[in-house]
């Protein structure tokens, strides 16, 4: 039986990675190593907890000893790393905890592995899943190829260059067989509403003011996770050793059309009148440092893998919206306690 582990599996991506998994693959052992931070919650898996092929194990990549126990002990074939700190606006308040677990916790891992492999690598995988942000931002045209230089503006994607150029360092000097995906902004059921979507979802739920950095015209592209997940299912299969592959949708979206767009949806949705939402957006503050725009070319995996995503955004958000409206009781579990505390630092003064 082929065991892989993947790390940070009770957050938003990784879940749907593992549920993917779990399910398209009865006969392969899938072990969720997760430290349960504010970001990781076994609600995202309930429905596939009881399955025969799925274990969790509670570790934090950050203790170097734990994590080769760990290895030691469940023997994996391949590793899927999604465990990280992920929110660009915490990374700008608090860069050392990405430091720790994006950089470190990356080392730690490629370490075990290393080690468990001992250099025998047939049939295993170290699949490193990044960011589009890596590559810094774009002007109003171009798009961020494979090729594309580093250039990271803010803590969180300088800590996910860095742990790409360890995963790469691992493949040059030691050999192990690596492969390295950088997708764009995704979205969808189970996103922590930290992130620009699930935050104005719950803000419009609540009536409350609906935040937009600087002028809103700051362009993402953005993917539905479960487009994601199946790419990470692709890559990890039948990827090239040592190769990076660009995951998007060809999907972009300035901040404010896209927020006037999930208004127009969610009033509708609520049997709200037309306009009753826009009216809650408020523009502020501008993230320092703030990306203008990020936008993926995806030519190189779907000649290579035909990968191509599964819905349009309008069906995706639809979905999203809808997730969010029937399991309002996973989004005031999340957003009670430390939730508050962590919104009013970061929106101070803006009310609502
Ligand atoms: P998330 O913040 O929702 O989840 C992160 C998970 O990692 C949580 O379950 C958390 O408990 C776990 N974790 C954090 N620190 C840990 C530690 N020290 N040890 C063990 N587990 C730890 O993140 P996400 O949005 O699902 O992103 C997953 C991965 O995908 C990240 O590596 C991120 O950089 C990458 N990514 C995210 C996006 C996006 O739009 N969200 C896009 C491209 C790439
Ligand atoms: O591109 C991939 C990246 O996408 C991932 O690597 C990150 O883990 C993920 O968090 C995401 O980063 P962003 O910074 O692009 O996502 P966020 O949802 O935080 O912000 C999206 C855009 O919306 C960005 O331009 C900032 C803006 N924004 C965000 C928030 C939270 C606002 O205008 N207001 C807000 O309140």
């Amino acid at each position: 039986m082929k065991k892989i582990l993947i790390t940070g599996g009770a957050g938003f991506i990784g879940s749907h990675v593992v549920r993917e998994f779990v399910n398209k693959y009865p006969d392969h052992a899938i072990i969720n190593l997760d430290a349960l931070t504010y970001a990781g919650n076994l609600e995202n898996l309930r429905d596939i907890e009881g399955k025969a092929n799925y274990t969790f194990v509670k570790a934090d990549i950050t203790d170097a000893a734990q994590i080769l126990a760990i290895f030691r002990e469940y023997q994996p074939d391949g590793v899927i790393h999604l465990a990280a700190e992920s929110h660009v606006d915490r990374s700008i308040t608090d860069p050392n905890a990405f430091v720790m677990t994006n950089v470190i916790g990356t080392v730690n891992l490629l370490n075990a592995a290393k080690e468990i492999w001992a250099d025998n690598y047939e049939g295993k995988r170290f699949h490193h899943v990044s960011t589009d942000e890596v590559y810094g931002a774009l002007g109003d045209t171009g798009l961020f190829t494979e090729t594309t230089p580093y250039d990271p503006h803010s803590p969180y994607s300088a800590s996910k260059a860095s742990s790409d150029h360890f995963v790469r360092a691992y493949q040059d000097t030691y050999g192990l067989p690596i492969v390295i995906t950088n997708c764009s902004n995704n979205y969808g059921p189970h996103h922590f509403p930290e992130k620009l979507i699930p935050l104005c979802i719950h803000n419009i739920l609540n009536n409350k003011p609906l935040p937009i950095y600087g002028d809103g015209k700051f362009t993402r592209d953005w993917l539905y996770v479960i487009d994601h997940a199946k790419a990470i299912d692709l890559v990890y299969h039948n990827g090239r050793d040592g190769e990076a592959y660009n995951v998007g949708g060809f999907n972009e979206w300035q901040n404010i059309d896209l927020v006037k767009e999930l208004c127009k949806q969610m009033d509708e949705k609520l049997g709200r009148p037309a306009g009753t939402s826009a009216r809650l957006i408020a523009f502020v503050k501008d993230r320092p440092g703030h990306d203008l725009r990020y936008a993926i070319d995806a030519t190189k995996i779907n000649r290579e893998l035909g990968y191509e995503p599964s819905v349009t955004f309008e069906e995706g958000l639809g979905m999203t919206i809808d997730w969010y409206l029937d399991n309002q009781e996973w989004l005031n579990n999340v957003t009670s306690g430390d939730y508050q505390k962590y919104y009013e630092g970061q929106y101070r003064g803006l009310g609502g």
